[in-house]
């Protein structure tokens, strides 16, 4: 046969093949606004415009258009489809993620309901990052087979990007390759291996062929070094193991994909190696931590000195002001400071290899939080199932796994700790979970850490629980009275008052954080303030006059992409408010073992993902706050929590925050001034693809000849250039120190 035309019918089959494996929803009819008669099979769509279906409107000319859209898909269901199953008894409709809320039908009937709408009982509910997959008996009546169907998605979007994204739509079969999961583990050691699994949860003798590769860059392109094709038999309920080659020291990229051999289905899986980038710290001491710290005169003076090295550590201080005393054995300062005034405290850290020493500037005057907060907060791992256990759990495992040895040193109790009723006299009381609030801040403090606590200006926090509203000053003394040094100080419910009040002048957003400002700075300790409105009315811009140390520029994070990269890249217009005492805040950690409540999950954020995540949080100045299990971290996340290079980028004296410099394509640079003349730049890759980025010469407006450059994350020299480009991984970033 001529090899075209063999080509040509090998092209029609696979196409066919693939037409009855599942239909693609690429393209919907769309128009914005809102009328029920448009779920309809009657109703006549044809002037609607045509939109893509995997990327938010706003993309696609519907730029910050929020309120009601409705996407009609026209599609033929074949029974082709069905019978190219296994089973043929489900089908699956799977329409990727929604932003916000929405409802679906098929052919006129609702089928399916996410969040909900502002005129709803609840009122607006998003599911924004929630994937909506719907299954169907392949008998159910509204099904018609052989004819036209259609999917109707009723969307609000009350915020920010609007409608369908994140993948192409489809719908398929649910069949027998869906009860086959796919895993890889790859061992700590080369010898070790990588294992991919692959596991039959169906009752049927599973068959088919697995064909996986291990690939890493090679120069500037990726090479193959593994390779395996290999045979599938697996009983029901069983499991078969594969393995594979480990590079534990490089990134490498294992793809793997099996095929079912009834329906040539296919699952796929793409996963990097969780490769540690940081360096072990050494056994010869190394102070770490904030160079500089702040304290109100007359509060209660509380600094850890952070350092690693084999233990144990011998600590002092040269120079301490008058009323501070440090405790050798712990390297932990106390006591208080009277007057107004700098000091510069030389630090030394000794152990038998060796002495490590670093000045400390303590600046005792009206400004505390002098460089971003560190520590853990409950919220997104225990998110309201949050118990004194957990934290002291977390809050051991923080000095245990060596991260207080890196500055991090405050626990924080997010939402969840309030009792239903206050107290006789109206104070605020703990529930159960918390049964000894002061003795809780006692054990902290013993060992140096910080404790931080949550409320919110309404009457109910964002859990349900008691806010403070009309009892500021008395639930300010209560913290105060259990020793509390940070209050995230929410907005929830607040809303209502709000409202009632009719006032929507900038002066009404600003007063409940003044008036718990008020409430805090009457106690005799210091309380970082930590405000928590989502950035309404640019809070960059005012949250100092309200004495915040530190404002949410955005609403809450999760652990997706689309969610990390939505707010993390959205920071640089707030970058010029930042400064010493004064942060953005784009929210917490969402690295290692996460949740919202008692069941945690690994993040969802790949290796390359969670780089990008510490190393743009660090180059903007924003508080760090670990939302996991400290407890249950692994190597990779330590790693990530305990690079002192990029810490010291993030605790810089200067305060200044990275700002956008280039973007090209796909790429970012973000750069960063530090205390010492030096920046730090954020190359970073958005893309799906490695891609070169060049340090931007011109952006930068670099006078001298060339420039020095350091790995931040593999704290190495590279040397010096007068241009540099480094290979950066999909969703990757590369972190350089520039003299
Ligand atoms: C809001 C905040 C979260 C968390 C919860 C607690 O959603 O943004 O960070 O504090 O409230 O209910």
């Amino acid at each position: 046969m001529h090899k075209f035309l063999l080509c040509l019918l090998l092209a029609i089959s696979l196409a066919a093949r693939a037409q009855v494996n599942r239909i693609d929803l690429a393209t919907a009819k769309f128009k914005t606004g809102d009328d029920v008669s448009w779920s309809t099979t009657s109703y006549n769509d044809k002037d609607w415009i045509k939109i893509k279906s995997n990327d938010n409107w706003d993309h696609q000319g519907f730029a910050g258009y929020d309120g009601f859209a409705w996407y009609r898909f026209h599609f033929r269901l074949n029974s082709s489809l069905k019978n190219a199953s296994f089973w043929k008894d489900s089908l699956r409709i799977f329409l990727a993620k929604i932003d916000d809320a929405d409802e679906i039908y098929l052919n006129g009937s609702l089928i399916s309901k996410n969040g909900s709408f502002p005129s709803d009982k609840d009122g607006y509910i998003t599911t924004w990052s929630r994937p909506r997959e719907i299954h169907l008996s392949t008998n159910d009546p509204l099904l018609l087979w052989d004819k036209e169907n259609l999917i109707s998605v009723r969307v609000y979007d009350g915020g920010g990007l609007g409608g369908i994204f994140s993948a192409v739509p489809y719908i398929n079969m649910m069949d027998l390759v869906d009860a086959v999961t796919m895993n890889v583990e790859f061992g700590k050691t080369r010898e070790e291996g990588s294992a991919i699994l692959i596991h039959n949860a169906s009752g049927q003798l599973v068959r088919g062929t697995i064909k996986a590769t291990i690939q890493t860059l090679l120069g500037s392109k990726m090479e193959v070094v593994d390779l395996l094709v290999a045979p599938v038999m697996i009983e029901p309920g069983m499991e078969q193991e594969f393995n594979m080659k480990n590079f534990p020291d490089s990134r490498i990229e294992l793809s793997a994909s099996f095929i079912e051999e009834n329906t040539r289905k296919k699952i796929e899986l793409k996963k990097v190696n969780p490769y540690i980038l940081t360096p072990h710290p050494t056994s010869s001491p190394r102070i770490n931590g904030a160079a500089v710290y702040g304290v109100r005169p007359g509060s209660p003076f509380l600094y850890k000195i952070a350092a690693t090295g084999k233990k144990p550590l011998l600590y002092s201080a040269a120079g301490l002001p008058d009323g501070l005393t440090i405790e050798n054995a712990t390297g932990i300062i106390r006591g208080e400071i009277k007057t107004a005034g700098e000091t510069k405290v030389l630090l030394s850290v000794k152990n038998d290899l060796g002495e490590s020493k670093k000045e400390l500037t303590i600046r005792c005057g009206s400004l505390i939080a002098l460089t971003p907060p560190m520590g853990w907060n409950s919220w997104n791992c225990w998110g309201l199932s949050v118990s004194e256990e957990k934290l002291r759990s977390s809050a051991q495992a923080l000095m245990d796994k060596g991260l207080a040895d890196h500055g991090w040193n405050y626990m924080n109790i997010d939402d969840g700790w309030e009792d239903s009723v206050r107290g006789k006299n109206g104070e605020i009381v703990t529930n159960s979970k918390f049964p000894d609030m002061k003795g809780l801040g006692n054990w902290l403090h013993d060992r140096g850490l910080k404790f931080g606590i949550y409320s919110s200006p309404g009457t109910l926090t964002c859990g349900g629980y008691l806010g403070s509203y009309k009892h500021e000053l008395q639930d300010a003394t209560t913290y105060a009275g259990w020793g509390i040094d940070y209050l995230k100080y929410d907005w929830c419910s607040y809303g209502t008052v709000h409202q009632q009040e009719k006032d929507t002048s900038l002066a009404s957003y600003m007063k409940p954080y003044m008036v718990m400002q008020k409430a805090l700075r009457s106690q005799s300790r210091d309380i970082v303030y930590s405000l928590c409105q989502y950035g309404m009315r640019d809070v960059w811009k005012w949250g100092n006059l309200v004495d915040g140390n530190s404002w949410r520029t955005t609403g809450d994070i999760e652990d997706s992409w689309e969610s990390l990269k939505g707010i993390g890249f959205a920071q640089n217009k707030m970058s010029p408010y930042a400064q010493p005492g004064r942060w953005n805040d784009p929210d917490m950690l969402i690295v290692g073992e996460v949740g919202w409540g008692p069941r945690l999950h690994p993040t969802r954020l790949t290796v390359d993902e969670q780089y990008t995540h510490i190393s743009l949080w660090c180059l903007l100045s924003s508080p760090l706050l670990i939302g996991c299990d400290i407890s249950r971290l692994d190597d990779f996340t330590l790693g990530l929590l305990t690079n002192d290079e990029m810490i010291e980028i993030n605790q810089d004296p200067l305060g200044n925050q990275a700002k956008l410099v280039l973007t090209v394509g796909n790429t970012q640079v973000w750069a960063k001034e530090l205390s010492d003349g030096s920046r730090a730049l954020g190359l970073f890759n958005l893309g799906e693809n490695y891609t070169g980025i060049a340090v931007p010469v011109k952006e930068l407006k670099i006078k001298a000849p060339g420039f020095s450059l350091r790995d931040c994350w593999r704290q190495k020299e590279l040397g010096y250039f007068t241009n540099y480009r480094a290979m950066v991984p999909p969703h990757g970033v590369v972190v350089l120190r520039m003299k």
